[in-house]
């Protein structure tokens, strides 16, 4: 749940040494602490653990930008030296400014725009995934225009519904994603692709869903998409080079959860990958994965500085203490999205004092803006005393909003003891500065 260099010492937390309220004194409140070591260290155990297991056949680790992105980390990928996975021009545009090489670019998205193909197409990305039969006549088009031929994948639905929240659920029949391989759509396309000459398609692609514990969901998944790849050798005399299987594994937010270990879940792939190639006597794939919540989330935390408190008296009488912090659905919406559960600790003191039941809740003018709807915490937690949320790397920044003109936290990169700023703190002139005066 917390990241490699959080420690507990002199009643406080400390990120790589450095205490919970010297963080939120050099650097303010809400803040996020992206644990740098951690996230370098999780990226390349999901690129070790691939490519142990893979051998020749490891394609790559594709980091999905969407869980969290800004310039510095997508620096911190190029040294590491693993892809990255965009879905807009946005996220292409930081994955170039941190100078990753565009052929470790995997360009997603179902409703990429033409201005966005052209620019993927331009900087010479290594794949863009096709995601319906308008886009393989767009990427088309962009290839011809650049005079190139851009290696596509296409993604595919295999119906396989993935055991989370129906939000983030992704392979089932009834999405927006991809193209489904029992209605025959996904057959449909293949001949509309290789009509192309501007494409060379290189393999399929598909994500089952984000937030996935076990490998079952993964397992069925691969098997529907290799026995696609057999019937397209069958017809075609031919076989398609790759396999992208997504991301989705799910992480530990809460004391009582266990994070997805890549030792654990990529074997558990390969195996199903050699087994189901075996069976149809097809030469294993170059195997890619797009994890983006498993490398960060755990790497980061969310302070939080206390303002208020009350006791609110419950129909059955029991008392409920409300403690208000100066962030909340704002900077992580995830709570009120998809009942997203937290946990939280008193991070600038110790307290002996008896927990009471509590719910944490944000400064948004609304009921639901909730941070953790239950949870004991001390009862002398009082206004001034900082709150650390762990495991809130992922998707919480990437979807903040200014709602209530409320401006969005930094995100703080610390490594070594040293702690400086890589997404700066927005403030109320950026808030003005898109206002139209005149
Ligand atoms: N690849 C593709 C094509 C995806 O659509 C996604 C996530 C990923 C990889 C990375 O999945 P991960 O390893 O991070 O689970 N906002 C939601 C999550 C939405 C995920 C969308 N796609 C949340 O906060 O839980």
């Amino acid at each position: 749940m917390w990241s490699k260099n959080v420690s507990f010492d002199d009643n406080q937390l400390h990120l790589s040494g450095i205490s919970a309220s010297k963080l939120a004194k050099d650097f303010g409140t809400p803040s996020f602490f992206i644990d740098e070591d951690d996230f370098r260290t999780r990226a390349l155990s999901w690129q070790s653990a691939l490519a142990s297991e893979f051998g020749p056949q490891a394609g790559g680790v594709f980091y999905a930008a969407k869980a969290f992105i800004c310039t510095d980390v997508a620096r911190w990928i190029k040294e590491i030296g693993i892809g990255i996975d965009v879905c807009t021009g946005g996220e292409l545009a930081a994955a170039l400014a941190g100078g990753i090489d565009p052929s470790k670019i995997e360009v997603h998205g179902n409703n990429k725009s033409l201005a966005e193909i052209d620019r993927a197409v331009e900087v010479g990305v290594k794949t863009v995934v096709i995601d319906s039969l308008h886009e393989i006549e767009r990427v088309a088009a962009m290839a011809r225009k650049h005079s190139k031929v851009q290696a596509v994948f296409l993604r595919l639905t295999p119906g396989v519904q993935a055991h989370t929240h129906e939000s983030i659920s992704t392979a089932h029949e009834d999405v927006k994603f991809g193209f489904s391989i029992a209605s025959g759509a996904a057959w449909d396309a293949v001949q509309v692709v290789l009509r192309h000459s501007e494409l060379e398609l290189r393999g399929v692609h598909c994500h089952v869903g984000s937030q996935i514990f076990g490998t079952d969901s993964f397992e069925m998944a691969s098997e529907r998409l290799i026995n696609f790849l057999a019937k397209f050798r069958d017809a075609f005399g031919r076989e398609l080079p790759e396999l992208d299987l997504g991301g989705g594994y799910g992480i530990a937010y809460l004391p009582n959860e266990e994070t997805v270990q890549p030792s654990e879940v990529i074997p558990a792939l390969h195996a199903a990958v050699k087994k189901h190639c075996a069976a149809k006597n097809l030469s294993i794939p170059v195997i890619s994965i797009e994890p983006g919540r498993a490398i960060v989330g755990p790497t980061t935390f969310t302070l939080y500085e206390v303002g208020t408190t009350k006791d609110v008296t419950l129909e059955d009488g029991n008392i409920r203490r409300y403690i208000s912090v100066d962030g909340g659905m704002s900077e992580n919406i995830r709570p009120s999205l998809y009942d997203a559960q937290y946990f939280a600790i008193l991070a600038s003191r110790q307290s002996q004092s008896e927990k009471v039941s509590s719910r944490i809740v944000g400064k948004h003018c609304e009921t639901g803006d909730i941070v953790i709807r239950d949870i004991d915490l001390q009862s002398d937690i009082a206004p001034g005393d900082l709150l650390a949320t762990p495991a809130t790397g992922a998707y919480g920044r990437s979807m903040a909003s200014n709602y209530n003109h409320v401006p969005r936290p930094p995100v703080i990169a610390v490594k070594d003891g040293k702690a400086r700023v890589i997404v700066r703190r927005e403030n109320e002139a950026d808030l003005l500065a898109l206002d139209v005066k005149e």
